[in-house]
């Protein structure tokens, strides 16, 4: 299928070329160590958001949805959002979602202007995904993530990060060679916790490293300050995601 010119200029396809996205699930499990990494994103996540009740948790760049479907099948009473600027890939989610009988809200957006409004989720994950936008569009899906978290919510961001050895270095190499240098080269030096911190990201650390085949992946937590701010207040405010999601970007199963 084609994709409108919108969706052209602004995201990159999972595997580069929209013709190999079918194959994606297939080409990230053993190169990015995926159950791995996700498996641990969903423990730090439960432990997170402990405390609530019906957890928000949104992920962005949500691909074929494998972290999203992970989610919510550890922490069923939880809303889970998964959005992506590609239709084909939400596609592919959805019908995994569907076969597994799991309510997951599907969103077609684009992580620079993300369609919620502010303070909606207490947490918000991303996977994989920085490493493909330049570096302005890096600090637009930083500052946009952190305007829909709510006060004292949770980001974790796994990604590549500096190549902690001579192997990762060269492991890192090809990654780049695949996804370009120019959107890479923060990571190669680690400048993305920096980077969060200029966007107003606090109590940044890097949780955990694995050495990848494609380079050294690091999962990174942050939170969004701002201890005085009740989370039910907020949600007595913000009403149901369902009701706020800007309409024509949606295409969300029904939501709760
Ligand atoms: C490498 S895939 C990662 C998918 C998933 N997070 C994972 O861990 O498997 C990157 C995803 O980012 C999406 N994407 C790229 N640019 C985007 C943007 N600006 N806004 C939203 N999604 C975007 C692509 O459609 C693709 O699904």
């Amino acid at each position: 299928m084609l994709h409108s010119t919108v969706e052209r200029e602004r995201f990159v396809p999972a595997l580069a070329h929209s013709w190999l996205t079918p194959l994606y699930d297939l080409a990230v499990a053993l190169p990015t160590r995926e159950r791995v990494f996700k498996r641990e994103m969903v423990n730090q996540i439960e432990a997170a958001v402990a405390e609530l009740g019906e957890p928000r948790i949104l992920d962005v760049a949500c691909g074929s949805g494998t972290l999203a479907l992970r989610l919510k099948a550890r922490l069923p009473s939880a809303h889970v959002v998964g959005l992506d600027g590609d239709s084909a890939i939400l596609r592919s989610a959805r019908s995994k979602a569907r076969r597994r009988q799991a309510e997951i809200h599907w969103v077609h957006g684009l992580s620079h202007s993300l369609p919620f409004p502010d303070h909606s989720f207490d947490a918000v994950v991303s996977s994989l995904f920085f490493h493909h936008l330049s570096p302005a569009g890096k600090r637009q899906a930083a500052t946009e993530m952190s305007r829909v978290v709510r006060p004292g919510g949770t980001l974790l961001l796994a990604d590549f990060d500096r190549p902690r050895n001579v192997w990762m270095n060269a492991a890192f190499l090809l990654a780049q060679m695949i996804d370009g240098f120019t959107n890479t080269a923060d990571h190669r030096a680690g400048r993305i916790p920096g980077m969060l911190s200029d966007v107003g990201w606090k109590q940044i650390e890097i949780r955990r490293d694995w050495n990848t085949w494609l380079g050294t992946l690091t999962l990174l937590a942050a939170r969004k300050d701002s201890p005085l701010v009740d989370r039910r207040t907020l949600h007595g405010c913000g009403g149901d995601l369902a009701d706020t999601a800007r309409e024509p970007e949606t295409m969300g199963d029904t939501p709760r």
